[in-house]
């Protein structure tokens, strides 16, 4: 049975191309799969909206990104499997704990094309599931034994929430400067991908300078991912997104496409700016409006030309380790995290 899945799985690596996602994907299926089932396990309890909430989220699938980076860097270093298995887990956990209380706080209302589950199950028990998510990748961390991948983990959990609370405190802030806008996206989103790469390539045993390039991997790919991110919030459609278009714009968060439009203005979009964003006075016309003037600005391509250049840097970090199947999937990876639409 297990010769013929390693078989079935060696069959699916070759029928994709070198080089590329798909092949990444491949090649990381089988612990993918461990990982999976011990989200599953790990979802449940003895308090049944617990698993029913957190089950809606999880079965509508998302791209599992996080935890992706978590095996392939520890594939990368030669030690696959193990305990990398619990700590991509817990990524994705503390991952998916961010979404749930990331929705409740920018009121939106579709993830992964579903309802958002605060629209369903009210916002005090998105909250409270997304904690049980939390304490859950505690868990799964603390059982692997590994204290500086915990170390990582905890640190990173921290960075994001201050990440998340700098941006609330900074929307409407039509002044925002490039450099606070990066630190806000450094925190949110950029600090779990390098602690996704780094805990994978720790929990590994790798050396100290491989764990700072896979470190320095995942910053980089989170900034590129969140910067398309905030593209594609303009640029987007929500049938592929899985998430409305426009939340960003509605919640008057101050993100780079916005920020380059601006600056690029003249008087009277100014005026359309301060209301529709400083004062947050909308009309259902105005995103359709806001989107025309950043589009037409080139705010969308010079938001993808820093997201690339990021990807990039990316790729760069990873020059340390000889070439490997591994290595150019995760290269892929960088590519993707800038040309994807969902
Ligand atoms: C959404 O992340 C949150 C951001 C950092 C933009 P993903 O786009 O990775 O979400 P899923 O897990 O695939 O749904
Ligand atoms: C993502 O921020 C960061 C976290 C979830 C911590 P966004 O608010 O931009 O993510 P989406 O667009 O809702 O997925
Ligand atoms: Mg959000
Ligand atoms: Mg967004």
């Amino acid at each position: 049975m297990k010769e013929r899945r390693d078989l079935d799985a060696a069959e699916a690596v070759i029928a994709r191309p070198a080089g590329s996602v798909e092949r990444l994907i491949a090649l990381a299926a089988p612990d993918m799969a461990g990982v999976d089932e011990l989200i599953v396990a790990r979802m449940q309890s003895q308090v049944s909206v617990i698993p029913a909430l957190a089950e809606h989220l999880i079965e509508a699938g998302g791209k599992r990104l996080r935890p992706l980076l978590t095996v392939a860097a520890a594939r990368l270093v030669g030690a696959g499997g193990g305990s990398s298995l619990k700590l991509a887990a817990a990524v994705e956990f503390i991952h998916t704990a961010t979404l749930l209380h990331d929705d409740v706080v920018d009121g939106s209302q579709l993830r992964r094309g579903k309802v958002a589950a605060h629209l369903i199950w009210g916002a005090p028990s998105s909250v409270l599931v997304g904690d049980f998510l939390f304490a859950r990748a505690f868990e799964l961390m603390v059982e692997t034994g590994v204290l500086s991948a915990l170390e990582i983990l905890a640190r990173a959990s921290r960075v994001i929430a201050e990440g998340e609370v700098l941006q609330l405190t900074r929307a409407h802030d039509l002044n925002l400067s490039q450099a606070t806008y990066l630190e806000i996206i450094t925190a949110k989103t950029a600090e779990l991908f390098a602690a996704a790469a780094e805990a994978g390539a720790i929990g590994a045993g790798a050396e100290a300078s491989q764990a700072a390039a896979l470190r320095e991997y995942g910053r980089n790919l989170g900034l590129a991912f969140q910067l398309a991110d905030d593209a594609l919030d303009y640029g987007g459609v929500t049938e592929t997104l899985g998430k409305n278009a426009g939340d960003d714009f509605r919640e008057g968060k101050a993100t780079l496409p916005l920020l380059l439009a601006i600056a690029r203005s003249g008087p009277r979009e100014v005026d359309f700016w301060e209301r529709a964003i400083g004062r947050k006075e909308q009309t259902n016309d105005d995103f359709r409006r806001a989107r025309e003037l950043i589009i037409g600005a080139g705010a969308i391509e010079a938001t993808l030309d820093l997201a690339s250049d990021y990807s990039d840097r990316a790729k760069v970090a990873l020059k340390i380790f000889p070439d490997s199947e591994w290595r150019r999937g995760l290269e892929s990876l960088a590519d993707f995290a800038v040309s994807r639409r969902a």
